[in-house]
């Protein structure tokens, strides 16, 4: 008896050996490979001067909350084309911040990379934005008929509607004194705009009392994905499953998956018995959803549950926060700037002549007004950055080489305020999108939808929904800079700001 016991204990005690010896074997291991990796990086980045960085952390220290473009500036300044970027030892990513540059990559099909979208994917599945090879081309051409002009024309109606809503609730902003905080508003309004246009799905957002769950969790988000990629010890999964900053991710992302899930759900048993897109046609608009569900490829392959899914996590989060982004900013920029504020509101008042509604046809009509978004686009690009992965080499137009398996970022925020290519960049001048001013630059100079094969598949919804917010807001109210309140602007994943985007509003009184 005490034999066996004895033989036992002396088997377990080995097993705890083996087990110790595996661990070392693959720490050393997977150490090595880093390593190796990191020395590889250390021989490319001696042709790609950047800035100096600290041995363990990288640059991740210099990326203080509310300081990260002071850098992105600074670095542009230095290294006006291309500068690494450490994210702890072993992640470097090489930032462009030029035209010239990010035309190489953008007009390139290189995959996204595996480092920032690798952070979202638990939550947005493998959709348009994170897809990629053959599974990314065939889902870009289901989708693509979802954007065509027939689809987006009848969403300027539904799109003004859901701004009527919003204009609705700043009365009480226009009779007293107090700030409107803009992002808040804008991105209830945007949300209700993609679940109406996008979805035909009609939840009263703007309205309901409290904080909407679904915008809650989106910020969460995306304030827990830039947590993570701020800390490199949250960089491998499984450390990142078993952090707290892990935890609240997963909980946020059941909520986004639910509010997902019972959009389909609806919708669905809403189409049981309709056969083709044609006889939804003649009950309403057709909408994106209907095409989600009835897309057949030349095999008569439907989108699996999935990957449905997936597209329209895909496309709720990108078709409202980005949008969200953009109209609070130029919302702000118009405030800012009186002189360019009165220019649109006289075009606009023209165009609309006496309507309280915008209409397919006006959205054409309004040249100043389209100018000055893309300004305040460029000045604040809501999607500030983005990346790919080199699957090859890569060579610039001066001869530079980046090897395959390098991390390329594409700093839009970097391009839009790099003072080689835009004189007095950081000055507010619709005037630079005159024709003839355009024609002067490269047209990579303003990114803010990415430029090639990737490019944003939702950008004229966008552009639509930002003119009619624009627009209908003017017509309405006069927007007043807060000068005790500048919005401390922020890359998350989308462009926010640390301290909220804060305007005053009074009513513009009726001609007589
Ligand atoms: C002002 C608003 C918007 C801006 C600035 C914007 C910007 C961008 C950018 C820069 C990309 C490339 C991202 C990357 O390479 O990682 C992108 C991709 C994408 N956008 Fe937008 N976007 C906006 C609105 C929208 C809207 C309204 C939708 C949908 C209704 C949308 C859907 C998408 C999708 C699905 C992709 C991935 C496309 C692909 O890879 O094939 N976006 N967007």
């Amino acid at each position: 008896m005490e034999l066996t016991a004895a033989f036992v204990k002396f088997q377990l005690a080995h097993l705890h050996h083996l087990f110790a010896l595996v661990c070392i074997v693959v720490v050393v291991y997977k150490l090595s490979t880093l390593l190796a990796k990191r020395a590889r990086t250390l021989r490319v980045t001696e042709a790609f001067p950047g800035p100096p960085r600290h041995w363990l952390f990288g640059n991740l220290l210099q990326f203080k909350e509310g300081k990260e473009f002071e850098n992105i500036l600074k670095w542009s300044q230095d290294y006006p084309y291309i500068f690494p970027v450490w994210f702890g030892p072993f992640v470097c990513s090489f930032t462009i911040n030029h035209p010239d540059y990010v035309k190489t990559i953008l007009s390139s099909s290189e995959p996204k990379d595996d480092f920032a979208y690798k952070f979202i994917q638990s939550w947005i599945g493998d959709g348009l934005l994170t897809s990629k090879g053959q599974k990314w081309f065939r889902h870009r051409r289901l989708l693509t008929p979802g954007f065509h002009y027939d689809v987006l024309k009848p969403y300027v109606k539904l799109m003004s509607d859901s701004v009527k809503t919003m204009l609705d609730k700043w009365e009480r902003y226009a009779t007293t004194d107090e700030p409107v905080e803009l992002f808040e508003h804008v991105s209830l309004m945007t949300l209700d705009s993609i679940l109406k246009c996008a979805f035909s799905y009609d939840n009263n957002c703007q309205l309901e009392s409290g904080k909407n769950e679904y915008i809650k969790a989106v910020y969460d988000l995306s304030v827990l994905v830039n947590k993570r990629a701020r800390n490199f010890l949250l960089h491998n999964n499984f450390a990142f499953y078993l952090s707290p900053v892990g935890y609240r991710f997963r909980k946020a992302c059941k909520v986004a998956h639910d509010h997902t899930a019972n959009v389909i759900k609806k919708r669905k048993e809403a189409l049981k018995n309709v056969k083709d897109l044609e006889s939804i046609k003649k009950k309403r608009h057709l909408d994106f959803l209907d095409i989600l569900l009835q897309s057949r490829d030349e095999n008569k392959q439907g989108l699996s549950d999935e990957d449905m899914r997936a597209e329209v996590d895909t496309f709720m989060f990108e078709g409202h926060d980005t949008t969200a982004s953009g109209l609070s900013f130029i919302l702000y920029c118009l405030a800012c700037h009186p002189e360019h504020q009165k220019l649109c509101r006289e075009e606009i008042n023209q165009v609309l002549d006496g309507k309280d509604t915008m209409e397919w046809e006006d959205l054409s009509k309004i040249p100043y007004t389209t100018m000055c978004i893309k300004e305040s686009l460029r000045m604040y690009p809501p999607v500030p950055g983005m990346s790919r992965k080199l699957t090859k080499p890569i060579t610039f137009f001066d001869g530079r080489t980046l090897p395959a398996g390098t991390q390329v970022g594409t700093s839009v925020f970097g391009i839009h305020r790099n003072p080689t290519v835009w004189e007095n960049p950081d000055v507010f001048d619709p005037l630079r999108f005159l024709p003839e001013n355009v024609s002067k630059r490269s047209p990579h100079a303003f990114v803010p939808f990415s430029a090639g094969p990737r490019n944003c598949i939702g950008q004229n919804f966008a552009m639509n929904e930002i003119k009619v917010a624009t627009a209908l807001a003017l017509k309405r109210y006069h927007l007043i800079e807060d000068p005790t309140r500048k919005p401390k602007i922020l890359p998350r994943l989308v462009l926010r700001s640390l301290n909220g985007i804060y305007i005053r509003i009074k009513p513009v009184e009726p001609e007589v």
